[in-house]
């Protein structure tokens, strides 16, 4: 058997690449145990104590915690992957706006040794062994030539997409502002995928637009929108998952 290796989770992985399966990570949290409630004190806001009361009677939160996931969202894409099955032993993956590293956890668990995961934020991530993590915007001009670059020049399997920009509480900017992240995803991830490949981006609730749902669909066998029950039922975030790029 190949050699685990870690995915910054202080301990081996577990995924398919280290063969040790990954039915462990599917553990849906029960929900149920004790409501913390928090109270308005010092300085302290409304919205930020409804969030903090939110964190702390997260189920997904806890099990993130417990599990060794850097984030929450990490069990987004377990159960986006585990529906679709894209994060094969030996795939290559970009993930895009991938701070704190969550999905790049997941990543490296599931594609092994032989696979490669590279991911791009604004923001610093701590190193994850087992993948390429770099600080940048994506929305530059030179970050898709240094992510062809770190892929060696070679194709990727797999695009991911959770990146979202931070919101203005103005509906209509945040919307034309997750497009926008959308669409350039969506151009970098036909310049760099295999044929066959698969696509999944975070975009929201009404799915990709008219015009980048029409490209999708021609560029891919299979076009879903998807709302993994990690997802917040009260966030408008939803995933496209396109998969069988057709080269
Ligand atoms: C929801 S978080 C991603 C969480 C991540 N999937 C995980 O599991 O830890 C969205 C990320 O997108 C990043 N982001 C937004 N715009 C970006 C851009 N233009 N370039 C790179 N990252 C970006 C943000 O900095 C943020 O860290």
């Amino acid at each position: 058997m190949s050699q685990r290796r870690s995915n910054g989770r202080g301990g081996p992985s577990g995924g398919r690449g280290g063969g040790g399966g990954h039915e462990r990570n599917l553990a849906r949290p029960s929900g149920r145990g004790l409501t913390v409630r928090v109270k308005t004190a010092g300085k302290r806001t409304v919205s930020s104590t409804r969030w903090l009361e939110r964190q702390l009677n997260d189920p997904y939160v806890a099990e993130a915690k417990k599990q060794g996931y850097r984030s929450r969202a990490a069990f987004k894409l377990l159960q986006l992957d585990d529906k679709f099955h894209v994060l094969k032993e030996g795939a290559r993956v970009v993930d895009l706006g991938a701070a704190p590293g969550g999905w790049c956890q997941v990543a490296v668990d599931r594609v092994g040794e032989r696979g490669k995961v590279i991911g791009i934020d604004l923001l610093p991530m701590d190193p994850i062994p087992g993948a390429d993590l770099i600080q940048m915007d994506f929305m530059t001009d030179e970050a898709p030539d240094l992510l062809k670059r770190l892929l060696d020049g070679g194709l990727a399997n797999v695009v991911l997409s959770d990146m979202a920009a931070s919101a203005t509480g103005h509906s209509q900017t945040d919307h034309l502002k997750i497009i926008a992240l959308a669409e350039t995803a969506y151009d970098f991830a036909k310049d760099v995928l295999a044929k066959d490949g698969a696509f999944i981006c975070k975009v929201l609730q009404g799915g990709a637009t008219g015009e980048l749902l029409k490209l999708l669909k021609r560029d891919f066998a299979d076009v879903k929108h998807v709302k993994p029950p990690a997802s917040r039922s009260d966030s408008a975030e939803i995933y496209v998952v396109a998969l069988g790029f057709r080269g």
